[in-house]
């Protein structure tokens, strides 16, 4: 199915845009450039390349010096921003404005500054929870030619097409819950690191994880929403606040967000998370690349959590598409993140039970290069896909490669709901390499209607295994409870890990108290580790 030949069916009230604090935007971002460039007058030599002392790794430091001396500086000065007008939210976004945007998200230096702990408190305490819950909503629901959405927008369950131009209608949702997720989903219970507080994943090595592929898009794309709430806005509630109001716009009952992760100004703490998909070089090394063990959370470096095709069962070796296999690889490693059997089923069939996966293409490099590479290469922006032809529509819409895996889970894909598992349950599945040259699964003598839908070896999974079977069987009968125990699962995820601020805060309610607690979130119930 083409989701962008959706003919334009309807525009909910929600999608309408409404520009009417757009000269603010504007007004902030502009301030918020020049402070930018006064406080990195410090730490850059006057050619703009690092300066020493930086906390990032060595050759990291290194290499980022070398592109910043030679290369043009994108998003730091008039000229980057100048074209972004009153337009960061409404139409006419031009090419330089999303350079700016993008090194926003995806910053060449590798480092950008981060408020004290003090600071940010002070201007928590201001930020307008419902406002930004608005303006996430306009952000989602408006296509944007450099990186069009896959979906148009939705109302009740009824598809309102692809926008046909900037600034119209389209739904990012999907790839929002998908950026919060991989943000958060580094946290592992065996030593507490990771999580999405910090905001790292703008920082390698995250950013070129090849889990996180096309991930910098996402950032963009919310990028004018970070320079509106400046420092009272750390990158990592920013990401979990788009990821949860863009469940709750496609219908997920999620009762609850707090706010409050302090931003860290690199990624250096991400380095013992796995370094830049090179098993060897993890800290601590993984043998198997595939099968990486405690303390890592992944099972392979690279990616955050598991294998969709399957594990990798041996030292160079393909993955093996076994969902017995599989299974076993989840419950290892949902177990490290802190996920019992029920919180699993629930977060990878809620998950996918909304947007897509990509494959368009079979042939190397389709994805494109990561930030590191394409930073090191004198690129401008990375993930620039290869399928497709002509320069409009090479690696965009119908021609994205991110996993190399193609299609949707469900008939509905910017619609909450159980079919991810009566679909499991109730269809056959047979698996068959799709054209993204991945192994996924297929629906066995499919109808029209359901040919294109997909599953990958992870997902069939849950079928295979006795103990998540049962979930998937009562999540498939019962909608409500697959409500409440991905509610619960996904705050979990999304709160634990990093420091929080002393002033943190909810959308509803107080903050629970492991939340901001020291060295938080190893003493829940639940945790299993
Ligand atoms: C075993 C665990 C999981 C595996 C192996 C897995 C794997 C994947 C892969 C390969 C993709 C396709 C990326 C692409 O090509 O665009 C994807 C997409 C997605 N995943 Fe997962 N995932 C897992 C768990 C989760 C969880 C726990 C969530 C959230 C609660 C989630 C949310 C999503 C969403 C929303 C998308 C669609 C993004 C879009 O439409 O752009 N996934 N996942």
């Amino acid at each position: 199915m083409h989701w962008f030949a959706l003919p334009i069916l309807a525009l909910s009230a929600r999608e309408s845009v409404d520009n009417s604090d757009e000269q603010t935007m504007l007004q902030v971002m502009d301030r918020t450039v020049r402070k930018g460039m006064g406080h990195m007058s410090p730490d850059m030599g006057p050619d703009m390349s690092m300066g020493k002392g930086k906390s990032m790794g060595k050759s990291m430091g290194k290499s980022m010096g070398k592109r910043m001396g030679k290369r043009p500086v994108r998003g730091m000065g008039p000229v980057g921003m100048g074209g972004l007008g009153n337009n960061v939210v409404g139409s006419c976004v031009t090419g330089a404005d999303w350079e700016a945007l993008y090194d926003l998200g995806t910053p060449m230096s590798n480092e950008q500054e981060a408020p004290t702990v003090q600071q940010f408190g002070s201007t928590l305490g201001e930020l307008d929870v419902t406002a930004l819950t608005a303006d996430i909503r306009r952000v989602m629901f408006n296509n944007r030619l450099f990186w069009p959405a896959d979906f148009g927008g939705v109302s009740d369950g009824v598809f309102s097409g692809e926008g046909g131009s900037d600034g119209e209608n389209g739904n990012y949702g999907p790839l929002f819950v998908r950026l919060a997720w991989h943000c958060a989903g580094t946290y592992r219970m065996t030593d507490g690191k990771g999580g999405c507080t910090g905001g790292r994943q703008r920082f390698e090595p995250e950013r070129s994880w090849e889990d996180n592929t096309n991930l910098d898009k996402a950032r963009a794309l919310l990028a004018p929403i970070k320079i509106k709430y400046g420092d009272g806005l750390s990158w990592g509630d920013l990401i979990i606040a788009a990821g949860t109001t863009a469940l709750r716009e496609m219908g997920t009952p999620v009762r609850q967000f707090c706010l409050g992760r302090v931003d860290e100004p690199d990624g250096t703490n991400s380095f013992p998370l796995g370094i830049g998909g090179q098993p060897a070089s993890s800290t601590p090394p993984c043998e198997v690349q595939g099968m990486c063990e405690a303390p890592l959370g992944a099972g392979t470096v690279g990616l955050i959590y598991v294998n969709p095709e399957g594990p990798v069962v041996e030292a160079g070796g393909s993955p093996v598409p076994d969902p017995a296999l599989a299974a076993a690889n989840i419950r290892d490693v949902f177990g490290r993140m802190g996920q019992d059997d029920r919180e699993t089923v629930a977060l990878i069939g809620g998950g996918h039970s909304i947007g897509k996966s990509h494959g368009a293409c079979d042939i190397p490099h389709a994805g494109g290069l990561s930030p590191f590479e394409a930073y090191e290469q004198d690129q401008m922006f990375a993930w620039d896909g290869e399928c497709g032809q002509g320069s409009g529509l090479r690696g965009k819409g119908d021609f994205v490669a991110t996993s190399g895996i193609e299609g949707a889970w469900t008939t509905r894909p910017t619609y909450w709901d159980n079919e991810f598992f009566t679909y499991l349950v109730e269809r056959e599945w047979e698996l068959f390499t799709g054209p993204g040259g991945k192994y996924q699964w297929r629906i066995v003598n499919a109808d029209a209607a359901e040919e294109d839908l997909m599953r990958m070896t992870t997902d069939i999974a849950l079928i295979t295994d006795d103990s998540y079977r049962a979930i998937v069987e009562e999540f498939a009968r019962d909608q409500k409870a697959f409500d409440e125990a991905f509610d619960d699962a996904w705050f979990k995820l999304t709160h634990r890990g990093g420091m929080w601020s002393p002033d943190s805060k909810c959308d509803v309610g107080s903050v629970p108290s492991w939340v901001t607690a020291v060295g938080n979130n190893r003493m829940l119930d639940s945790d299993i580790y």
